[in-house]
């Protein structure tokens, strides 16, 4: 094995989300002069790179995931000059810049989608989905059918999120040389690889069939079409493969660069298919910021990942609890007095685990969701979908220091800031040894030094006591093991075989430790064997 590091592999990813990170004019829009003013802090955290929620030229219907330019910057976030500058600046401090490609889809104020619309016979008929008919029951995600009649063209386009985010057709090979040239044309400027939004939505059943919708009682399935179907035959079609390995090939024409896909859906057998040497480096899948705070749900979670990966040593999870799409994680496990307790817990689970882990911005001081009212939101999905499901929460303003609206912008911010922010912010969490932050920063330059982190195999210990995860990981004769107690009471874990060594919190002249291990409430910790 050898010591090598590579940054989407070895690191950690960290993802802001423009729009909310900080505001540099004042109108109280997060853009990218505001960015580069906090890259220091960035770089302060020890993460590797930076996932940028989207930046190019949009409408904002979704936030920037409706794309009207591939080549722009949206001027609410600054000007290309600016994004350029960030570059040099990120790459100065070592880190790296992951944009997010949108490209299952663009905005309905795309020319390509202008153009579309505009006839049956124009040169990018073709690009999109187009039928005379409803050819069968495919839902959007944000609710409704995803059929969408338009008025110019006379016929149906398909969309699998919003009306105005048109799908385009994967099976157009002009739209996917187009498409292939918006991938070299940001690598050419130096971006260093992309989060690929929805990545294996691309194709659709090339016979349109209707996916099966099993009978179920559950509120969420009865309230929404998307939700109740099983997605049989509008995602992960088998041309998605070579879809990748030519994206792979283009990727792998300049140096160091990497591909991370968010995926739909939760099967780790069915997605893990999708990272290998000649497809995506990484992928994500949403099911880790689904699974509830107990160790039995992560056990199971973790351990089918694993299962799933370890049979092709060329793929490579992104693990995530939190980002711009689910409640912050400290607030879906209970956002109470034990909050910044459980935060470390859950840190130590995500940042030793076998894989590339990515954290969302304002996690690494526990920042939970804003309490916001229904007429405070701005997502239409959130607000279809109020209260049960909500992203606007998650999408507040960084919480940098206890000033009005929390050091963010002078102006008035485009989503209010959270209540937290006079307690929960950067400022004090950084005079603090034991704050969440500074645990952050310990983890990360514990985990940069220890190859069996970052590269070891994995293992799960079988415990007795249900409030406690163990695993381990092992690479040559070096052999870690990870104790998490999860609740706010003191358990017993047993260690494998073999004399202990606490090496996470360090412990000044420790003793080794055999056989049952006594966990103080929310202890979460590293052992290593200690003859080595
Ligand atoms: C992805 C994004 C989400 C967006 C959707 C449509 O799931 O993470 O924010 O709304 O795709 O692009
Ligand atoms: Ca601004």
């Amino acid at each position: 094995m050898t010591e090598s590091y590579l940054w989407w592999r070895d690191g950690v990813i960290y993802q802001i989300y423009p729009r909310s990170f900080m505001d540099s004019n004042g109108d109280g829009i997060g853009d990218l002069r505001g960015i580069i003013s906090k890259l220091d802090y960035v770089a302060s955290l020890g993460v590797d790179a930076i996932w940028l929620s989207p930046i190019n030229v949009s409408p904002m219907r979704d936030f920037g995931y409706d794309v009207a330019d591939y080549e722009n910057i949206d001027p609410s976030f600054g000007t290309m000059q600016d994004f350029e500058l960030m570059l040099s600046e990120a790459h100065q401090r070592g880190l790296k810049i992951m944009l997010d490609l949108v490209i299952n889809h663009t905005s309905d104020q795309h020319a390509w989608f202008k153009e579309s619309r505009s006839s049956r016979d124009n040169p990018k008929a073709d690009w999109y989905i187009w039928k005379d008919q409803i050819p069968n029951n495919w839902a959007g995600a944000f609710g409704g059918s995803g059929w969408q009649w338009d008025e110019k063209r006379k016929q149906f386009y398909f969309h699998a999120f919003l009306k105005e985010q048109p799908d385009l057709n994967w099976r157009n090979a002009d739209a996917r040389r187009a498409l292939m040239d918006v991938m070299r044309y940001w690598f050419s400027k130096g971006v260093d690889g992309f989060r690929l939004d929805v990545v294996n939505a691309y194709y659709k059943d090339a016979q349109f069939r209707s996916n099966p919708r099993p009978f179920s009682l559950n509120p969420f399935k009865l309230g929404s079409p998307f939700l109740a179907q099983t997605h049989l035959y509008d995602r992960d079609q088998p041309e998605l493969h070579d879809a990748y390995r030519e994206m792979r090939s283009i990727t792998d024409s300049y140096p160091e660069r990497a591909m991370l896909g968010e995926m739909l859906g939760d099967d780790p057998t069915r997605l893990t298919r999708y990272t290998d040497h000649d497809q995506l480096h990484l992928i994500y899948s949403p099911a880790p910021t689904e699974t509830a705070w107990r160790p039995d749900h992560f056990h199971k979670l973790i351990s089918a990942w694993d299962a799933a990966t370890a049979s092709n040593p060329e793929a490579r999870v992104c693990y995530l609890l939190s980002n711009h799409d689910r409640p912050r994680h400290v607030s879906r496990y209970g956002n109470d007095s034990l909050a910044m307790q459980r935060a470390k817990v859950a840190a130590m689970l995500l940042f030793t685990l076998r894989g590339t882990p990515s954290i969302y911005m304002g996690e690494e001081i526990a920042m939970p969701d804003a309490k916001l009212s229904r007429s405070e939101l701005q997502d239409p999905a959130s607000k279809t979908y109020y209260p049960f499901y909500n992203r606007d929460g998650a999408r507040t303003p960084m919480q940098w220091a206890p000033l009005p609206h929390a050091g963010f912008t002078n102006g008035k911010p485009w989503l209010r800031v959270g209540e937290t922010y006079q307690t929960i912010n950067v400022a004090n969490q950084n005079e603090y040894p034991d704050s969440v932050l500074n645990f952050y920063r310990a983890l990360m330059r514990f985990r940069k030094g220890s190859l069996a982190l970052r590269r070891g195999a994995f293992s799960m210990i079988e415990q007795k006591s249900r409030d406690v995860l163990m695993y381990q990981r092992k690479i040559g004769d070096r052999r870690l093991v990870i104790a998490l107690n999860f609740f706010a009471r003191e358990a017993v874990a047993q260690l494998p075989k073999g004399k202990w060594k606490r090496v996470f919190p360090t412990r000044i002249g420790g003793d080794t430790v055999e056989g049952a291990l006594r966990l103080t409430p929310f202890e979460a910790s590293i052992y290593e064997e200690s003859d080595h």
